[in-house]
């Protein structure tokens, strides 16, 4: 339960500073006059109520979260009938599909624009409306760095895709569709009228990617409402856990419940264990450990792998499973997973969330009701289903998504007599995904079911932000043959709703001196599951003497910078496995404390 003796009372509000302060009439004089000017009453200002705002980030640009433009009216109702004053506000807008070079530059970009609204207007607590990938952490980020009490609110998943009777998962069946489109299955009207048929309603991806990932790691995190993180979008209970949203975030700023009080490790160390039950998504790493970092609290990719890789799989929704964010929620959503990690014994149940309760008693009744959709701990849909963390003289960490290497994959790569586990192959490398466009389909490259190929150039300093490119289909010429995937390695990363087992978020970038830089098409790679590693298989003098030419040449070249935030990300940004967090930032705490 919440703290009762850190109540405050209405003279302690943060907003008083600016709305009722008698030792600086003018400036409080010319607060509130410009809000009177929109109808706002003295009142409502200055009359002791928690002013509430609410960061929105839906719009025209952001169609995933363009439904909070109308759940907000229901999250205003909630904070006026709790006694609050909401104030709402734009989050910069953060698409995943259509922002170029890519999105996740605005993660960051959101993140400190977030804070300094935070920091410099008269807020007592704030809603964050979330949805499409990045849009989650940026909010959890800017929460964890200000500090005034929180919640989460999501715009939650789209309706079901469908196709006749065949499920349509947002996101993957662009994946599956691109492969039919190069092998000449299918022309591009009918790629294009199979991949709408994703899409079929307000709300974002409907599968396991990035956003509902991130959506349920704040749920998982204790930030957002019990129950709510995938209620679909257009459902009721979508816009009443809006309204319950709004009531809620008065009464945190009245028990002066703080994100400080949420984000503690144990919570963090829920999220990855909830993440590998759900086949979470290849990017929640990189967010989840941003987040933490902004917490104050370290949280690496060993972490992800001593905690969450022997998890087993039990939500069995695409890219890992076949269901879809629907038949999810009505099987019970997260508490249901939460319930049955509970019942093993695998979370910390007595952390404190945003309703005041414990992680524990929220999920308390709340088991599965239906054991295929989220199956008994006892029951999976794959064992040990969470990531590998691969370490080498390639780089320090890179990630491997268990949960997802198909059965055609293990038996043409894993599972050979001499070791199970591990796989060994000649690489095709790839600058960047131009590059790859350009030459994957070159007979020279002689890609053939054997090869691995390389995604290098597509980190956070070499694609500003961090591509998410590294699921490289085979040449076409091979897919004809009925060869669907190779194993792929990269700096980058790769979509949430891709179901490729690629090897993911080299850390470092080839840009800022990792291993990939040396690398050369002809080269072998040895990959190996069980212990963690990946490594050139390459004398050592011959891998220093690379290095000593790569730097006589200046380093690994990267594309110039298009934009001004461009430059100030790359000269800032940290490697994908420290969160791809803006350095400076990390060490703020606390900064809207009066
Ligand atoms: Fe926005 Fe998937 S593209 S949620
Ligand atoms: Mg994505």
């Amino acid at each position: 339960m919440a703290n009762e003796s850190r109540r405050i009372t209405p003279e302690q509000l943060r907003s008083r500073w600016w709305f009722d302060n008698p030792e600086h009439p003018g400036t409080t004089a010319l607060c509130i006059e410009r809000y009177m000017n929109y109808g706002i009453t003295l009142d409502e200002l200055v009359s002791g109520k928690p002013i509430i705002g609410i960061a929105q980030s839906g719009s025209d640009l952001t169609p995933c979260n363009r439904h909070h433009i109308e759940l907000v009216k229901r999250v205003k109702d909630g904070i006026r009938a709790a006694g609050g004053v909401p104030f709402e506000f734009p989050l910069h807008p953060i698409h995943e599909n259509v922002r170029r070079p890519t999105a996740a530059l605005d993660r960051n970009l959101a993140y400190l624009g977030l804070v300094e609204i935070l920091h410099g207007y008269p807020l007592d607590g704030v809603v964050l409306t979330t949805g499409c990938d990045k849009t989650t952490p940026a909010c959890l980020m800017a929460a964890a760095t200000v500090n005034i009490p929180a919640i989460v609110l999501s715009g939650g998943p789209m309706l079901n895709g469908w196709r006749g009777s065949e499920r349509v998962g947002s996101g993957t069946v662009v994946w599956e569709l691109r492969k039919r489109l190069a092998a000449g299955d299918i022309e591009y009207p009918e790629f294009l009228a199979r991949i709408t048929d994703s899409a079929p309603s307000v709300g974002h991806c409907n599968t396991m990617g990035t956003a509902s990932t991130m959506n349920s790691m704040a749920e998982a995190l204790g930030m957002s409402l019990p129950g709510s993180a995938m209620i679909p979008a257009p459902y009721k209970e979508r816009s009443m856990v809006a309204y319950q949203t709004g009531e809620r975030i008065v009464g945190m700023v009245w028990e002066d419940l703080r994100p400080s009080d949420i984000l503690t490790r144990e919570a963090f160390e829920n999220a990855i264990v909830v993440c590998s039950a759900l086949g979470g998504s290849s990017n929640a790493p990189v967010h989840i450990n941003a987040i933490a970092r902004h917490a104050g609290i370290e949280i690496d990719n060993d972490d992800w792998q001593r905690l969450g890789h022997q998890i087993p799989l039990l939500a069995n929704v695409m890219p890992a499973g076949i269901y879809l964010s629907e038949e999810f929620y009505r099987a019970g959503g997260v508490p249901a997973v939460i319930s049955e990690l509970l019942g093993a014994g695998k979370l910390h149940g007595e952390v404190i969330t945003v309703n005041g309760q414990s992680l524990a008693a929220n999920a308390a009744g709340r088991e599965t009701s239906d054991d295929d959709v989220i199956r008994r701990y006892a029951n999976p849909l794959v064992e040990a289903a969470g990531f590998i963390n691969l370490k080498g003289n390639l780089f320090d960490s890179a990630l491997m998504k268990t949960s997802v290497i198909a059965s055609d994959f293990r038996r043409r790569f894993l599972s050979r007599a001499e070791d199970p586990d591990a796989f060994e192959g000649r690489v095709a490398v790839f600058d960047g995904a131009e590059d790859y466009h350009a030459r994957i389909d070159d007979p020279d490259l002689a890609v053939d079911e054997n090869t691995i190929l390389v995604m290098r150039g597509a980190g956070p300093v070499g694609h500003p932000g961090g591509a998410e490119v590294v699921n490289m289909q085979p040449p076409e010429a091979l897919i004809r043959q009925g060869i669907e995937s190779l194993p792929c390695i990269g700096d980058g990363r790769q979509s949430g709703t891709s179901g490729s087992p690629s090897i993911l978020n080299a850390s470092p970038e080839a840009a800022t001196g990792g291993g990939l830089a040396l690398l050369e098409t002809g080269d072998r790679i040895r990959i190996d599951l069980r212990r963690g590693e990946a490594n050139l298989l390459i004398a050592d003098d011959q891998l220093a003497q690379r290095r000593e030419r790569l730097a006589s040449r200046g380093g690994y070249i990267y594309p110039p910078h298009q934009t001004p935030w461009q430059e100030i990300q790359r000269s800032l940004v940290e490697q994908h496995d420290r969160g791809m967090t803006l350095e400076p930032a990390t060490k703020y705490r606390d900064v809207a404390r009066r």
